[in-house]
């Protein structure tokens, strides 16, 4: 027979050794630990920046997609609503802008063509290999890379975030990671980078892309607005999930309220 002072000891000093090795984890591998940025899409009513999207959509376009894919993305999601909010002949103009490999046609070959709303983006490597051997390393596709990074938060955060609703590790380490070129000399070198030695020497610079609204040319607004835009293409539906979820718990509280008022009065009359 297991006394239950035994087990909730055991249970208490599980939890305290995750947190310990959780902390080593972070310390060992992990580089720094990125620092918590405020989000328009952070929190339980959290929506995205229509304009902070458009630029973060820029950056991608001008610096990012040089070497990185963004296969899941097309160019018509682009004006769904809860995205970017480009519209449809913008949508359609940007899409002609690229070629994109189709066929086969009648001959049986593979042809290039411009580029439709309901195509993909077209990545700018044919497959991995050819990544390796151009830049030495193989850069990740885009689609969901804010939902694919994370980092250790340890014990007792990790347990504590879902109940305060973070949920943006992945973007935070994103911007992080596009601001921590610390070593000047020593481009592979990134604080926040597991094993801190990364394939990808600094993309940003500042004033390296035009912003026509007024927001400063930076590297670290720069790095908010792309990480945005990969938040959004990570997760196109987050407006709509966080809305959903405000309904059903405003429904879930009426219901309460409904189900103790029922009771009340089925009870009313009889003697308790
Ligand atoms: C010159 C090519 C190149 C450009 C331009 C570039 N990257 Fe990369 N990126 C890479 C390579 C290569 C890797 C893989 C590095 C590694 O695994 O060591 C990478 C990796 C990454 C990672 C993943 C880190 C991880 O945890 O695995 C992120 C995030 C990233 N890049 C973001 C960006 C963003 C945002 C931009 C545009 C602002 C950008 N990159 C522009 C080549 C590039």
């Amino acid at each position: 027979m297991v006394q239950p002072k035994t087990l909730i000891l055991s249970a208490v000093l599980a939890i305290g050794l995750t947190g310990l090795t959780g902390i080593a984890l972070a310390e060992d591998q992990h580089g720094s630990v990125p620092e918590r940025q405020s989000w328009s899409f952070g929190g339980p009513f959290g929506t995205f920046d229509q304009a902070q999207l458009q630029r973060g959509f820029k950056v991608y376009r001008e610096v990012c997609s040089n070497c990185h894919g963004l296969s899941k993305v097309a160019f018509r999601n682009l004006a769904e609503e809860g995205g970017p909010g480009f519209t449809e002949a913008q949508v359609k103009a940007l899409a002609a802008e690229y070629k994109v490999k189709d066929g086969p046609n009648d001959q049986g070959e593979m042809f290039e063509r411009a580029g439709r709303a309901s195509d993909r983006f077209p990545s700018p490597f044919p497959n991995p290999e050819a990544a390796r051997a151009s830049l030495g390393a193989i850069p990740p596709d885009m689609s969901l890379l804010a939902k694919a990074r994370s980092y250790p938060r340890g014990t007792p955060l990790f347990l504590a975030d879902p109940i305060l609703q973070y949920q943006e590790h992945g973007v935070d380490y994103i911007y992080a990671l596009l601001n921590g070129y610390s070593k000047k000399d020593d481009p592979n070198w990134n604080d926040y980078f597991p094993g801190n030695k990364i394939g990808m020497p600094n993309p940003l610079a500042d004033g390296q892309v035009d912003y026509t609204d007024g927001t400063p040319a930076t590297v670290k607004q720069y790095a908010k607005d792309v990480s945005a835009f990969l938040m959004w293409t990570a997760e196109p539906k987050l407006e709509e999930r966080k809305k959903t979820g405000f309904r059903v718990i405003a429904f879930l509280i009426l219901l309460a309220g409904l189900t103790y008022l029922t009771k009340r009065k089925i009870w009313a009359n009889v003697a308790h």
